[in-house]
């Protein structure tokens, strides 16, 4: 789940698209990749109160990430948490040998244990990110629908493209998922139309709704599938789980 702009969904994303896959059965593994640690506040993990995290398993050779790895309260949802200490591995990782390789190492013996892995990505295009992008088979872009959201989006795209020229040539774009709709706006529509005409079928039919119920989720450190199950909100997520079902993305 990437997106270099802040607040545009990647977060909550990966929290329910997650805990939808979970609901269907699906084993997944959520890593928190942000050092400000909200996928794993927003599942009711308490980052900060950890000495093992995300970041030990990067700083540490042989290190065991399946040590860390803390279950929550849905059903086959499990979590990488991170806290602050993430922070610092983005100039420690600089002086390391294959330093964009650090996570693909860190999750490679878990990687037949889940189904699906969903990466939180912080608000960044740095090393970090970077490492995620190498790790990963696909990109989930966030894109919030506002009239500026496609600007750092080429950005994006570019770095997607050397990463997958350089360190990850099955990496690609899954798809873009258009956050913080309203769809009674005439503006949401024109910015899906721009969306749809930048990227095409990549754009997922599910769209997401701006509503209070997602930021009350979070609060409640809780998905929304939990929190409101029948809220169109957790519906919404459910149907952008099936559609990644449906594309075999997360078969
Ligand atoms: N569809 C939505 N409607 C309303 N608020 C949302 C929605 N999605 C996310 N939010 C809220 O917006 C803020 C930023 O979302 P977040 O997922 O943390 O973004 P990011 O991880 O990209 O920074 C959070 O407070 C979150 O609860
Ligand atoms: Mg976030």
């Amino acid at each position: 789940m990437a997106n270099q702009k802040g607040g545009v969904g990647k977060t909550t994303s990966t929290i329910n698209l997650g805990a939808a896959l979970a609901e269907y059965g699906r084993r997944v593994l959520i890593v928190d990749f942000d050092p400000q640690g909200a996928a794993s506040a927003g599942l009711g993990i308490n980052g900060h109160e950890l000495d093992e995290t995300i970041y030990t398993m990067l700083m540490t050779p042989r290190s065991d990430v399946r040590e860390i790895i803390e279950h929550t309260d849905v059903e086959g949802l499990d979590v990488v948490p991170a806290n602050i200490d993430l922070s610092a591995a983005e100039v420690q990782l600089v002086n390391e040998v294959a330093r964009e390789q650090a996570l693909a190492r860190v999750l490679r013996p878990v990687q037949d244990d889940y189904d699906v892995v969903l990466i939180d990505c912080q608000p960044s295009l740095g090393l970090l990110t970077v490492n995620a992008l190498a790790a990963a088979h696909g990109v989930i872009v966030p894109l919030e629908a506002e009239f500026f959201a496609l600007r750092g989006v080429a950005l994006l795209v570019e770095t997607i493209e050397k990463v997958q020229d350089r360190i990850n040539p099955r990496l690609r774009i899954d798809g873009i998922l258009a956050t913080m709709i309203d769809l009674r706006t005439l503006h949401s529509r024109e910015v899906i139309e721009r969306v749809r005409d930048a990227f095409g079928d990549k754009v997922y039919t599910t769209m997401i709704a701006r509503t209070v119920k997602f930021p009350d989720a979070s609060v409640a450190t809780e998905p929304i599938t939990t929190f409101a199950p029948t809220h169109p909100g957790a519906e919404a997520y459910r149907r952008l789980a099936r559609e990644l079902i449906f594309r075999g993305d997360a078969a």
